[in-house]
């Protein structure tokens, strides 16, 4: 694995783009730090300028290189959670440009629990942009090869680390009057963060009216085929099903997201079987159900409902 770091260090100093693995999802990877190199990345997406990244870096302390407070609540968080699935809102320096979070007054920041994007940023002297991986609006890659057919020819190399072990990507907070806001559900759950701080946490999920963020468009994470979310199963249909009881209805097709009924299987299986669904030629549409809306499940819904949004 050494030399493909050192081939993923030589990329991105020359301002190119390489996708890492994290816990969560893949991502486009460049120099945070450099609005030439970032610029690569919106292009390869495919991605409108008004939707800021999510800048990694290797440390906690690492962070206050770019940010000039961080409130305490989410300094608690920080230490608590990182590095793993929760993105931080703080606010930036101007060493940070423009372009990476497209100006607004706050970065988004992450220290994401893989060995070998840790490794490949205690190798580094600038942080790493990185949205997920894929096409500006499809399903987020939860394996290097999803990266390779969807970006390979537009990107310098991938660094493969394997099947990514959340699954669905980070969550995202910030602090407004003292409070914990959560911006977008992901594979920390409001309930984790609740129990662990002491603290009630509060939604600020956009929709249509109010889309803060591209991961609260309407229609995202879809698939190209249309989604629908059943009340029931037709008997011809490929359908994503959940727990032990799905397979009653008799669906021609069956992928199930966990047989044992657990939600964090369930995460981690969900964007693979999306895609999975979306390339099987033997149908038109895939049907899904919601699953319980407690813990990751109410990341896992946020995903479904924001995919079956007929566009
Ligand atoms: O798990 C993850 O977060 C993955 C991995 C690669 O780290 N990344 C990811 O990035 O999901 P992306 O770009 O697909 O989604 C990031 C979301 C976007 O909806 C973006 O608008 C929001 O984070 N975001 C980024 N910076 C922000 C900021 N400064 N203020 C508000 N929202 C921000
Ligand atoms: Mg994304």
């Amino acid at each position: 694995m050494v030399q493909e770091i050192n081939r993923a260090v030589a990329v991105l100093k020359q301002n190119g783009l390489v996708a890492i693995p994290t816990e969560t999802v893949y991502g486009l990877a460049a120099n945070a730090l450099s609005a030439k190199a970032v610029l690569k990345i919106f292009e390869a997406k495919n991605r409108p300028h008004f939707d800021p990244l999510i800048i990694h870096v290797a440390s906690f302390k690492d962070v206050f290189k770019y940010v000039n407070e961080v409130h305490s609540i989410l300094e608690k968080l920080m230490k608590l959670f990182w590095p793993g699935p929760l993105t931080v809102l703080l606010p930036r320096k101007s060493i940070i440009p423009d372009i990476t979070c497209s100006g607004l007054e706050r970065a988004a920041f992450r220290v994401p629990n893989h060995p070998l994007t840790l490794e490949l940023l205690q190798h580094l002297d600038f942080p790493l942009a990185a949205p997920s991986a894929n096409p500006f609006g499809y399903v987020s890659p939860t394996k290097a090869s999803h990266v390779h057919q969807q970006l390979g020819q537009k990107i310098d190399f991938i660094l493969d680390g394997g099947s990514c072990k959340v699954g669905i990507e980070s969550t995202i907070v910030g602090e407004e009057n003292g409070k914990i806001i959560i911006y977008r559900l992901g594979g920390l759950s409001q309930e984790e963060i609740e129990t662990a701080t002491g603290e009630k946490c509060f939604l600020k999920i956009a929709n249509h009216s109010n889309p803060q963020t591209s991961g609260q468009l309407d229609k995202h994470y879809a698939t190209r085929k249309p989604l629908k979310i059943v009340d029931a199963f037709s008997s011809d249909s490929l359908a994503i099903t959940f727990g032990k009881n799905a397979e009653k209805e008799n669906p021609l097709m069956v992928l199930n997201l966990s047989k044992s009924g657990n939600l964090s299987e369930a995460a981690l299986n969900l964007f693979s079987m999306m895609r999975q669904a979306d390339q099987n030629a033997d149908f038109d549409t895939i049907e899904t159900k919601l699953v319980p809306d407690i813990n990751l499940g109410r990341a896992i819904n946020d995903r479904l409902k924001r995919a079956a949004v007929q566009s």
